[in-house]
């Protein structure tokens, strides 16, 4: 572990963590667990995309074209979920809703067809578990979809969890680990003598640190003090996203994810062990705007109802839009920058619930040893970046 400042200044840490989302929580929590002091500034730690996100822990069926390298990262991160889950509930005392119920991607039309056909060639070439079904099969595991639908893959491996049960584990864990909240926004990162040595809060306290994390998923660009030539390439994608409710008398409606790509979008129905069923998601490029629309519920619930049409007699309950944060290649950034004590945790995009254990384990390392391990160093996020730290502004604000 690095040494420490403590002493000379007031809420001095080994590591700050900046933001409080599932990335920023594991992140502080398996920093902890080795040792270092850790701290976390965050308004409301716990928040963030996770209380949008469905939960798919989908390495398979959200596999892209020219995501490969990402792959073996959500492969590593997919294998490691139930150790990690077994851990996180053993230390927070909470269920996160880790349910190994598999995922069936589904074909509506000849369209479909052929790209889920496409999709299967890329996953038995990338060495994926998955089996092509008849539509006939696809209806004898889930009798609630349409009598359109045409053919699918059965992906086994394809698990889920509910975020918002996983924010609270991993929040619990943190504080029982003896992680250090600071209930405010960072919104300047320190820097002295070309080091990144803390950050200061909007109420101007001052938090010193050895080293730092910025994890705060979709704002993460917009820190006041990080270097030009450094800020994260991140931005926020948005995303709505439908809850409904399975009453007793219909269960099981979904026995398993269901997925689907209508007229190219992605719609998704993941069934909760409570009842709750997930319906995602909208794909839009709005900047920050979070707003619910009468078109984005529009659509999810035509795709959805497409899929399967039972799904108009249940309640609705809950319809919210989340950001998720995109990078230039879809992939995380991980690990230290150019500029001395200063490591990402962000850019996750599409996969921040899947990559939530790999992410802890790889910064927990580089913190410990300013190194990434081999799975994760090809998410450095210097492959955005050559420059050398050259002109980074001198700043005594701690
Ligand atoms: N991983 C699902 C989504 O981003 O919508």
């Amino acid at each position: 572990m690095h040494s420490s400042r403590k002493g000379a200044v007031p809420h001095g840490s080994d590591v700050l963590v900046i933001g409080g989302g599932i990335i920023g929580l594991v992140t502080a929590w398996r920093a902890a667990l080795r040792g270092m002091r850790t701290a976390l500034a965050d308004p409301a730690p716990g928040g963030g995309a996770a209380q949008v996100a469905a939960g798919m822990l989908a390495a398979v069926t959200e596999l892209h074209y020219g995501e490969e390298t990402l792959l073996g990262l959500n492969v590593a991160s997919a294998r490691r979920y139930p150790d990690f889950v077994a851990e996180l509930e053993e230390a927070s005392g909470l269920e996160t809703g880790y349910r190994a119920c598999g995922t069936l991607a589904v074909a509506l039309d000849a369209d479909d067809r052929a790209h889920l056909r496409e999709l299967h060639a890329l996953q038995q070439r990338s060495g994926l578990d998955s089996q092509w079904l008849t539509g006939r099969e696809c209806r004898r595991l889930e009798p609630m979809l349409a009598p359109g639908v045409r053919g699918g893959l059965r992906v086994d491996g394809d698990h889920q969890i509910d975020p918002r049960r996983l924010a609270k584990a991993l929040l619990t864990a943190c504080e029982r680990a003896g992680v250090v909240f600071h209930h405010g926004w960072a919104d300047r990162l320190s820097v002295v003598r070309e080091r990144a040595v803390g950050a200061v809060l909007g109420d101007g306290t001052g938090l010193a640190a050895d080293q730092v994390v910025l994890a705060g998923g979709s704002l993460s660009g917009r820190l006041a003090g990080v270097p030009e030539e450094l800020r994260p390439p991140v931005r926020p994608v948005k995303g709505q996203v439908l809850r409904l409710t399975v009453p007793p008398a219909y269960a099981p409606f979904l026995s398993r994810t269901v997925r689907a790509v209508v007229r190219g979008s992605h719609v998704y129905l993941v069934p909760r062990a409570d009842g709750e069923l997930v319906v995602g998601a909208t794909s839009e490029e709005l900047g920050w705007d979070t707003t619910v629309t009468a078109g984005g519920v529009y659509e999810l619930l035509r795709d959805a109802h497409e899929l399967v049409p039972g799904i108009t007699e249940l309640p609705l309950t809950e319809t919210r839009a989340g950001l998720r944060p995109g990078s230039p290649d879809n992939a995380p950034l991980l690990g230290p920058t150019a500029l001395p004590g200063l490591h990402l945790a962000t850019g996750h995009y599409r996969n921040g619930v899947l990559l939530t254990p790999v992410t802890g384990d790889a910064l927990a390392h580089a913190l410990a040893t300013g190194e990434l391990p081999a799975e994760a160093r090809p998410f450095t996020p210097r492959r955005f970046t050559s420059a050398p730290v050259e002109s980074v502004p001198q700043e005594l604000t701690v």
